[in-house]
């Protein structure tokens, strides 16, 4: 099955062709093609992603985003239906540009081999969901395919299948795709989120622990900006605490390790950033050399707890795998660390590679396969936009 996956949820306008088979104890998944376009740049120059913003840029680009996916298209000799210019119409009216680009390029070329269009429905900036939503919406009608509404989070976790190289060498192909066995844990780490969720199956999924406040990348964030480090933050905390790591750097700040030792699997960020926000405003660093040390406590606090909760998560519910994914796996103090702890504990580690941690639409066709094997595209057929959607 061929399936279109799109992700508009953030600040990442994505379009992705996979090319899905096998059931849910086994699905396969081959990347056909990608284009991605980043907001990063735009969204820089104010510190962070304005909703508005956003969806401006996700109604420009989409229309040329597929249009590179698509190339070369024949030129269509189809004939329209008639009516459905009035419909798609009626689902971009509130995107004037990108309905006239839409009418100007999708009738001029023939359907592509596509069977299905996986999209992201949530959870994310909601008026920035809608554009993609409506996007697929449009595409479905004119293609005369199925649209399946697909959960970002969903994606995250199934990532690590594309390819087929467990970061684990403790890997041994068993049920599930690419030798993940159930039950797994998935730990999401991201700008929106911090989760941990029990995976019983494909498609089967409990959140069992997540963030009562900031996200843990939300953390890095606003620590760089109280830094004086740019937008987004992570990479720049994370370039700067490698640093004091290799040079051995000595000690010098110690700050809080938020709910490490409470007995649920919930997490807390906020009391982190304050704690670093009063150090700065009290005892500045005086220098890069310090502003690294205090980068590197930073993340050795974020990363104890992370790794604290995971463990006794595995321990609690038995886990045979360990998936994480989200931005800040690209975190390579947070990977090492989760993959010594899988090594262990024992069991199976996986990690998608780095292009595929951040938001793309691979993971959206790959989890939308899955939800269309739980026959989504039927059962929620008039799904809407939902920015707080959870499992
Ligand atoms: O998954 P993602 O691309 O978007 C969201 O859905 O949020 O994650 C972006 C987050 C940002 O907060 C960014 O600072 C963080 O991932 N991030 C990192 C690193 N690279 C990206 N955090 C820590 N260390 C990194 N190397
Ligand atoms: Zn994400």
């Amino acid at each position: 099955m061929i399936i279109l996956g799109i992700e508009t949820s953030c600040d990442e306008t994505a379009l992705s062709l996979i090319e899905a088979s096998g059931g849910l104890k086994e699905p396969y998944f081959e990347l056909l093609g990608f284009t991605l376009f980043s907001q990063i740049d735009i969204h820089k120059e104010y510190g962070g992603v304005f909703p508005a913003v956003a969806k401006r840029e996700h109604a420009k680009k989409l229309v040329p985003l597929l249009k590179n996916l698509l190339t070369p298209s024949p030129i269509s000799s189809q004939r329209e239906e008639i009516g459905l210019r009035e419909k798609v119409e009626g689902l971009l009216s509130r995107e004037y540009e990108l309905y006239k680009e839409f009418i100007e390029y999708i009738p001029s070329i023939e359907k592509p081999n596509i069977d299905a269009i996986a999209v992201t429905y949530g959870p994310g900036l909601e008026p920035a969901l809608w554009v993609g939503v409506n996007f697929a919406k449009a595409l479905g009608l004119y293609w005369n395919i199925p649209v399946i509404p697909t959960n970002h989070m969903e994606g995250h976790i199934i990532s690590p299948l594309l390819h087929h190289t467990p970061y684990s060498t403790f890997l041994q192909k068993g049920e599930g795709g690419a030798g993940v066995t159930f039950p797994a844990l998935a730990l999401l780490i991201s700008g929106g989120h911090t989760e941990l969720v029990l995976v019983k199956s494909w498609g089967n999924y409990e959140i069992i622990g997540k963030t009562r406040d900031d996200a843990v990348g939300e953390a890095f964030d606003k620590v760089a900006r109280i830094l004086g480090l740019p937008y987004p933050g992570g990479p720049e905390i994370s370039k700067l605490a490698h640093e004091a790591r290799i040079n051995k750097y000595q000690k010098k700040y110690i700050l809080p390790r938020p709910m490490i030792h409470s007995r649920d699997f919930d997490f807390s960020f906020s009391g982190l950033k304050t704690a670093v926000l009063y150090l700065v405003r009290d005892t500045p660093p005086q220098n890069h050399k310090e502003k690294c040390v205090l980068a590197r406590e930073f993340e050795d606090a974020a990363t104890d707890v992370l790794i604290l909760k995971t463990k006794k998560a595995i321990e609690q519910y038995s886990i045979e795998s360990l998936i994480s994914g989200g931005g800040v796996i690209a975190n390579g103090h947070i990977r090492n660390s989760l993959q010594t702890l899988a090594q262990a504990s024992k069991i199976h580690f996986f990690v998608p590679e780095i292009s595929l941690s951040t938001d793309n639409a691979t993971m959206i066709g790959m989890a939308g396969y899955i939800a269309y094997l739980h026959g989504h595209h039927v059962s929620r057929k008039d799904f809407i936009a939902n920015g707080n959607l959870s499992f």
